[in-house]
């Protein structure tokens, strides 16, 4: 099966709990079991990791780039102004989705600007938990290599 990561940033850890009228009412341990079960029926082997740490993140994306493994990345507030993330998306070796259960440019101003986006090979926003299984469909459909 094709390795996938999918990589979740800041706060997302506190799915469930955190805003549930904005974010739902999925855990981020929902999150990973439906993942998994999405992944499998696609024939990906999918793997989820959440951290609130940029660092940890960026290293997460470099060896994704080191073993051109395909990411499904929720950057979270990163989304914003992260350029130091922005740089290590831009480093990926294989499909790279951008993916958020809301849709921020249906929010506040803030979130209308994505300095991910434009080094992504695309953004899928505005599903819930949803977004992440329409991700996961985009790059079983898509070649390994090349964004
Ligand atoms: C989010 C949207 C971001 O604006 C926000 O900071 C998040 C979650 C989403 O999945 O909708 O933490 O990425």
């Amino acid at each position: 099966m094709r390795p996938v990561l999918v990589l979740n940033g800041p706060n997302l850890g506190r799915l469930g709990a955190r805003e549930p009228e904005v974010y739902g009412s999925a855990t981020h341990a929902d999150l990973v079991e439906r993942c998994a079960a999405w992944g499998k029926a696609l024939g990906l082997e999918v793997e989820v990791w959440q951290t609130d740490d940029e660092a940890e993140l960026l290293r997460w994306l470099h060896e994704a780039a080191d073993t051109a493994t395909p990411v499904v990345l929720n950057p979270a507030a990163f989304t914003h102004y992260s350029y130091a993330l922005r740089d290590a998306c831009a480093q990926a070796t294989a499909p790279l989705v951008e993916v958020h259960l809301t849709n921020p440019s249906a929010r506040e101003d803030f979130r209308h600007t994505s300095v991910i986006a434009a080094v992504a090979t695309g953004t899928i926003a505005g599903f819930g938990v949803d977004s992440y299984r329409l991700a996961l469909e985009a790059i079983a459909r898509l070649p390994n290599s090349g964004s």
